[in-house]
C-alpha cells in the first residue's frame, strides 16, 4: 500500500517467494473503487502473460494506471485441486473484499455451511474464501473491525491479508502462527510472509507477533491484540546482502532449509488431519476399499528417500499390521522382484526424476502393483508414471544435502500409516487419536529441538570435526535415523561414516573402534532402548567417545553416554522426526568448521537421472 503503482511490485514479490513452491498465482489491485483481479494456474509467467491480456482488455487498464493497494498469493494446493477458481485471492459475494491466505483454517466446514445457509455464495474448494465471507458478514463500514470479529471464529494456523474496495487506502492483515512481517518504506507500507519479498523496496522491518491484527494505511502501520488494544512494536533494520537475502538471513541454503522444517512437515499434515481423530488422505487417488485390502506394500526409493521409507516401514508394520518390504531402487529393478497384483508400491522421490525409482515403480506397474508416488515436485515424472501421488509440501530444497524434505517424507510415511490403521481398525480410536495429536505437534517441536539443541551440537562439533572416521549406531526406529545422520556427515563433510543396526556391533564393526571414535547412539525412546543403553556401555568399555540422541527427561541415557543431546518427548514411533535434527546439525557445523561448501558438495548433483 502506498502511491506507486503497485502491481508489477507484487508480482516481483512473488518471484522473491517461488523457492517455496506453488502451482498457481494471482493478484488483486483497488482503484477507483474497483478490484481487479488476475488469477493463473501454473507458474508467474502464466499469471504475468494473464495479467497482460486483461490489461489490453481494456476495463482493468484504468486501474492499472491508478491501483497503489492491492495483494498478491501464490498458492500450494492443499483444500482443493489446482484451478484458476482456486487460486488467490478470494473474494466474497460482493466482490468488494479480497483476501489472500497461507496457512490452514482448520474449522472451514462448519463456517461454510453457516455461511451458505446465511445465503453465501461460495466460487472455490478452498478453506481460504470462507474467510472474505466472514469479513463480508462483519463489516460494518471498519476493515479492520470486520477482520478482528472474524479472525476470533477462526481455527487453525494462518495468516491473511485482506483488501476492500470501499477502503482503497488500507490493507488489513492477521497472524496465527503463520509468520506475517511488515516492511516500511518511504511513504509505502508492505506485508509479507516474508522479508524476501519487499527486500528490494525497503529494509525496515517490524514483526507481526501471533495473534496480532495489523492496518497499514497513509498513516502508517497499527498493531493491535485479538481484543483490540494497541500493541507497540519497534522497527527493525535488516542488515542482510543481496545473497544472505535468498538464503533469508541465513549463512546458507542448508541452514535455512534445516530452519523450515517445522514448515514443511506443517504443510505436509495440514489438512490432512482435519481434526484430532482422523486422517483424511482424499486428495490421493487410492480407494479406501483398497487400501484397507491390501495384502503387501513394497518401498522403493534411494539415499535419503529410503532412509524416510526404512522409518515409514515401521510405522506401518506397527500401526496398521501389514507386512512391507523396503528396498533401494536401484537393486530392486534389477532382481526380477515378485511382484504384482494386490501389492501396493511406494516409490519416495523428492525429485520425482530419480532414475532408479522411476524404473522400480515402471517395472512393479507393469507387473500389475499399483504404484503411489510420494514426491515434492509436482508434474514431475514420478507423478505422470504413477496411478497416485502423495505430495509433501516442503517447497523448494536448493542445497543438495535433503534436509526439510526428509522430514516432510517421513510425515507423509506417518500419515499414510495412520491412514491404513484407521481403514483397517487396527489402532483403538483412543490410540490413533494420541498419535493424531502428536503427530500436530510434531511442527513446533522441531522449531523446539533447532532451538534447544543448537549449542550442544556445536561444542560437540568443536570437538571432533577433524575426526577421520564416525560410527553411528541405532536400533529399530534409531536406525534410519543413524543411515541417514552418518550420510548426511558423508557428503558435506567428506568423512568417512558407518552407520549399523546396534545388534550387528559383536558380529564383527566392534573391532574398528578405538579411544578415538566418536559414536554417535540414536537412544530416543523405544520399545528396544535397554537394549541400546547396552550397546552403549559395549562401546564404551572400548574407549569410545557416545554421543547419544535422547528423549527429555530420559536420564538414564545420559548416565551411560559421554554426552546427550535431548530431542522434546513425543510418542515413541514419532522421535525420528525429532532426533534427525540434531545430526543434520551435527553434520553441518563439522562441515562448516571444515570450510566445505555444504549447499554445493563435491560430486553430487541435486537430481540423479542417470542409472
Ligand atoms: C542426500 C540426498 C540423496 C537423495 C537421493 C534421492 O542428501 O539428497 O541421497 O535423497 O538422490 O533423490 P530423490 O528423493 O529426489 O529421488
Amino acid at each position: 500500500m502506498g502511491s506507486r503503482p503497485c502491481r508489477e511490485l507484487l508480482v516481483a514479490g512473488l518471484e522473491k517467494l517461488e523457492y517455496r513452491g506453488y502451482d498457481s498465482a494471482g493478484v488483486s489491485v483497488v482503484a477507483d473503487g474497483h478490484i481487479d483481479s488476475v488469477r493463473a494456474v501454473g507458474n508467474l509467467s502464466n499469471l504475468r502473460a494473464a495479467v497482460e491480456a486483461t490489461s489490453n482488455g481494456g476495463a482493468v487498464a484504468v486501474a492499472e494506471r491508478t491501483a497503489t493497494t492491492g495483494v498478491a498469493h501464490t498458492r500450494w494446493a492443499t483444500h482443493g485441486r489446482v484451478t484458476e477458481e482456486n487460486a488467490h485471492p478470494h473474494n466474497d459475494c460482493s466482490d468488494r473484499i479480497h483476501i489472500v491466505l497461507n496457512g490452514i483454517v482448520e474449522n472451514h466446514a462448519d463456517l461454510r455451511r453457516t455461511l451458505e445457509a446465511e445465503g453465501h455464495h461460495f466460487s472455490s474448494e478452498t478453506d481460504a474464501e470462507i474467510v472474505a465471507h466472514l469479513i463480508e458478514r462483519h463489516y460494518r463500514g471498519d476493515l479492520t473491525e470486520a477482520v478482528r470479529a472474524s479472525f476470533s471464529e477462526l481455527r487453525g494456523h494462518y495468516a491473511f491479508v485482506a483488501l476492500h474496495a470501499d477502503q482503497p487506502d488500507l490493507l488489513v492483515g492477521a497472524r496465527k502462527e503463520c509468520p506475517l512481517i511488515a516492511g516500511i518504506g518511504d511513504g509505502e507500507t508492505f506485508l509479507a510472509s516474508a522479508i524476501p519479498a519487499f527486500l528490494a523496496q525497503t529494509r525496515q522491518v517490524m514483526q507481526i507477533e501471533n495473534g496480532e491484527i495489523v492496518t497499514i494505511d497513509a498513516d502508517g502501520i497499527r498493531i493491535t491484540d485479538a481484543e483490540g488494544t494497541v500493541v507497540r512494536r519497534e522497527v527493525e533494520k535488516v542488515t542482510w546482502d543481496e545473497d544472505a537475502a535468498e538464503k533469508g538471513g541465513y549463512p546458507t541454503f542448508m541452514m535455512k532449509e534445516i530452519h523450515e522444517q517445522p514448515d514443511a512437515v506443517a504443510e505436509t499434515i495440514a489438512d490432512r488431519l482435519p481434526t484430532d481423530d482422523d486422517v483424511d488422505l482424499s486428495d490421493v487417488d487410492l480407494d479406501d476399499e483398497y487400501l484397507r485390502d491390501v495384502g503387501r506394500i513394497v518401498i522403493v526409493a534411494c539415499g535419503t528417500s529410503y532412509h524416510a521409507g526404512l522409518v515409514g516401514r515401521y510405522a506401518i508394520e506397527e500401526w496398521a499390521r501389514v507386512p512391507v518390504e523396503m528396498d533401494i531402487a536401484s537393486e530392486y529393478r534389477y532382481r526380477r522382484p515378485v511382484i504384482g497384483e494386490g501389492d501396493l508400491v511406494v516409490g519416495i522421490t523428492q525429485s520425482g526424476e530419480t532414475a532408479d525409482t522411476l524404473a522400480a515403480m515402471r517395472l512393479a506397474r507393469e507387473n500389475g502393483a499399483k504404484v503411489l508416488a510420494i514426491t515434492n515436485v509436482m508434474g514431475s515424472q514420478a507423478t505422470r508414471d504413477a496411478d497416485a501421488v502423495l505430495f509433501t509440501r516442503a517447497g523448494l530444497e536448493i542445497g543438495v544435502a535433503a534436509t526439510k524434505t526428509f522430514v516432510a517424507q517421513v510425515a507423509a510415511m506417518y500419515l499414510l500409516g495412520l491412514r491404513l490403521a484407521e481403514l483397517r481398525q487396527t489402532l483403538s480410536p483412543e490410540r490413533l487419536s494420541e498419535l493424531v495429536v502428536d503427530l500436530k505437534g510434531i511442527p513446533s517441536k522441531i522449531e523446539e529441538t533447532i532451538e534447544s539443541v543448537d549449542a550442544r551440537v556445536r561444542a560437540i562439533a568443536r570437538s571432533h570435526y577433524d575426526q577421520r572416521f564416525f560410527l553411528y549406531l541405532g536400533r529399530h526406529i534409531g536406525l534410519p535415523v543413524c543411515l541417514e545422520g552418518a550420510l548426511k556427515l558423508k557428503e558435506i563433510s567428506y568423512i568417512p561414516t558407518d552407520a549399523y543396526a546396534a545388534g550387528e556391533m559383536k558380529h564383527g564393526p566392534i573391532a574398528m573402534l578405538d579411544t578415538s571414535t566418536p559414536v554417535v547412539c540414536v537412544a530416543t525412546d523405544s520399545p528396544v532402548l535397554e537394549k541400546v543403553l547396552s550397546n552403549i556401555e559395549e562401546v564404551r568399555a572400548r574407549g569410545a567417545d557416545t554421543i547419544a540422541i535422547a528423549t527429555a527427561g530420559s536420564g538414564r541415557v545420559a548416565e551411560v553416554a559421554d554426552q546427550t543431546i535431548e530431542v522434546p518427548r513425543s510418542d515413541w514411533i514419532l522421535q525420528p522426526i525429532l532426533a534427525i535434527v540434531p545430526l543434520q546439525l551435527l553434520a553441518y557445523y563439522i562441515a562448516r568448521l571444515n570450510e566445505f561448501n555444504v549447499d554445493q558438495p563435491r560430486n553430487l548433483a541435486k537430481t540423479v537421472t542417470v542409472e
